[in-house]
């Protein structure tokens, strides 16, 4: 018997309107469709994807443990690649739902990881959620020799000043609690009056402020920060 494929699906970040026509199309052709959900929470990805959802279809849901222990992460992604294992060699394909785009930070990785080389891997890139970000925000990326730096809030602070300090425009991902920590290095750079924070962009909560006048030391979990185009 063949195995079944892997298809890794970005379904963007929160619009239904931003799904690409190849997610739809590998989301309507798969029986079964496979998404995570932090523990007790409904999945935000099947959310993104519900009106291609029809009663065909198989759906595989795994919750996350949310508390920050690596080995109890690390159990839950081996469970879940076996699970899908299970599927593959059954023959089925399984299509794994990923908010934005599957390669970037997505949960979708950790299941690569595990199955890669054993079984056809297809990806469908997602828009992801700086450039949505920016799209509502009508922020310049990049242009000629520019640099755009996608960064993660918990990067180490000496790392983090350095890439930013290079960068000339960038998206700061995961802010959740490094309010504090990411105003005082923007302000430090003299980047800080510039930039924008962006929370759920693309659903029906979706907040944008100026990131100086957050006074939250929390912003959500799904918020990044634009750092706007050096000055010429
Ligand atoms: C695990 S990463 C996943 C990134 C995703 N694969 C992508 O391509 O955007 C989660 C982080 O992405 C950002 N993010 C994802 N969706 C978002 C949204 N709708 N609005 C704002 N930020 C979002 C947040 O910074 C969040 O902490």
């Amino acid at each position: 018997m063949t195995a079944g494929r892997l298809i890794g699906v970005g379904v963007g970040p929160g619009d239904p309107l931003l799904l690409t026509l190849r997610a739809v199309a590998a989301i309507e052709g798969t029986r079964r469709v496979a998404y995570l959900a932090a523990e007790g929470q409904p999945s935000l990805a099947r959310a993104v994807v519900r009106a291609h959802l029809t009663p065909d279809h198989e759906e595989m849901p795994f919750e996350a443990p949310m508390r920050d222990d690596a080995g109890a992460l690390a159990a839950f992604y081996d469970g879940a690649a076996a699970t899908i294992a299970g599927c593959l060699d059954a023959g089925d394909d399984v299509a794994l739902l990923c908010l934005g785009d599957p390669l970037l930070y997505g949960t979708f990785v950790y299941v690569l990881d595990r199955l890669r080389g054993r079984y056809g891997v297809e990806i469908v890139p997602g828009i992801t959620s700086a450039a949505a970000a920016a799209a509502r925000t009508a922020r310049v990326l990049a242009r000629r020799k520019d640099g755009f730096a996608i960064l993660p809030a918990m990067m180490e602070e000496p790392r983090l000043r350095a890439a930013l300090a290079a960068a000339d425009a960038g998206a700061i991902l995961k802010v959740g609690g490094r309010v504090r920590r990411l105003q005082a290095l923007l302000k430090d750079l003299g980047r800080l009056d510039d930039a924008l924070l962006v929370a759920w962009v693309g659903w029906p909560e979706e907040t944008i402020v100026p990131f100086r006048d957050w006074t939250d030391p929390e912003a959500p979990y799904f918020s990044l920060v634009l750092v706007g185009e050096r000055p010429a």
